[in-house]
């Protein structure tokens, strides 16, 4: 993969770098900015070279959010960064040939454009005429297929960025861990952890389930799952699956009855109040005793504990994705598991937005050897072994 060590030339020269700005925002303020400081050596690699930089990128999932609460944040974590309300066309190229070398226009949402998700050509060759140089930094959006991902880099001669190549590091040496090696996968939407739990199942000495995905290997072990959260996943896959001796499941769960559940707003706001989305309702069912009127929240004791305890004799640790119904309050298990992963001394590699959020929240992020800035994109690159954006590098 050609590094923009490999760029020759930066002084004045126009570089688009296509970075991973999607950070969350509330009332205008960025409120986890690990992707913001994950993204800057690239930047300042970049700008203190003479180039002029020109970021974009995608925020929210709809396009309907601005970039200027992230431009506003990175301008008072470095110096001479702008933000312009537009993302092609000639006013965005006449800003840019009033850009000194060595300071960075940062451009609205890409999203906003919806030639974006579809990777239009024609979308392509405006953004590729905005730069000399192609760079890829935004390793969490490599695993699509949209215009700034694949169509841009074969308009332009394209390099990857210094976040980019330590992911691909870090990530490709997850992929041959050092033995015991302890795997765990949670979150939900068992067809976007398939590929995963595969691969795994072949490197890992264990491999737990965690999160809502665990509901559907519970259902297919012939478990009540009550009224929890379930993927259409085909049985006979997850059977399979369930015969693998390294896969591990849950042993008990934090139920409530399913007409006490809270509505997402008010439970966030019970969470707020008692900082723990456990209400009054809720109880611990072992392994095989959830009622058909409850719904599965979080992992019990009994199963931190388990995790707990194959943490601390693995020498690596991958992990991604909550273990609980996380952005609800059900932080219990999730928080638990960074606390054992942290004390263990193991190597360790740990992605996904809810799973930083938990490693952040809880002041844990430096005990951890590697935080990809990814989600999916990190499930997919250690299923496959690289993503359609590394591969448009060339
Ligand atoms: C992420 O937050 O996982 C990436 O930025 C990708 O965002 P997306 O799921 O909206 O494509």
């Amino acid at each position: 993969m050609r590094t923009i060590r490999d760029i020759k030339l930066f002084e004045n020269i126009p570089i688009l770098v296509r970075g991973a700005l999607n950070a969350p925002v509330e009332n205008g303020k960025v409120i986890n900015e690990y992707r913001l400081r994950r993204a800057l050596p690239t930047i300042q690699y970049l700008s203190s070279r003479g180039a002029k930089v020109i970021l974009i990128s995608h925020i929210g999932e709809m396009g309907t959010e601005t970039l200027l609460p992230i431009a506003n944040r990175l301008a008072e974590l470095i110096p001479n960064v702008s933000f312009f309300p537009e993302t092609i066309g000639e006013r965005v190229r006449a800003a840019i040939r009033e850009l000194s070398p060595g300071n960075v226009l940062v451009l609205e949402n890409l999203r906003r454009n919806k030639g974006e998700q579809r990777n239009d050509p024609t979308f392509a060759h405006e953004l590729a005429a905005l730069a000399d140089i192609f760079v890829q930094d935004s390793f969490d959006t490599c695993h699509r297929a949209h215009t700034s991902i694949i169509g841009v880099p074969k308009l332009l001669p394209s390099y990857a960025g210094l976040l980019l190549e330590d992911e691909v590091r870090e990530l490709s040496l997850a992929l041959t861990p050092v033995h015991p090696a302890l795997a765990v996968i949670g979150g939900a939407k068992f067809s976007t952890k398939e590929g995963v739990l595969s691969t795994l199942l072949k490197r890992y000495d264990q491999v737990f389930v965690g999160g809502a995905l665990a509901n559907d290997f519970l259902k297919a072990s012939g478990q009540e799952v009550g009224k929890s959260l379930v993927s259409n996943a085909s049985e006979p896959v997850i059977k399979d699956l369930l015969n693998n001796p390294k896969l591990v499941l849950p042993v008990d769960s934090l139920v409530v009855p399913a007409d006490s559940l809270l509505a997402p707003h008010q439970a966030q706001a019970e969470v707020r109040r008692h900082s723990a989305g456990v209400n009054a309702a809720s109880r611990i069912a072992p392994f095989g005793q959830v009622r058909p009127d409850e719904v599965i929240l979080d992992h019990g004791p009994g199963t931190e504990v388990l995790l707990s305890n194959l943490a601390s004799r693995a020498k690596s640790i991958l992990w991604n994705g909550p273990l609980g119904n996380y952005e609800n309050g059900f932080v219990g298990a999730t928080d638990a598991f960074a606390r054992a992963v942290a004390a263990s001394g193991a190597h360790s590699v740990v992605g996904g937005g809810d799973t930083v959020a938990s490693i952040e929240g809880l002041g844990l992020l430096s005990k951890f050897s590697f935080v990809s800035t990814g989600g999916g994109a990190m499930l997919d690159f250690l299923a496959k072994g690289t993503l359609p954006g590394i591969e448009a590098l060339g």
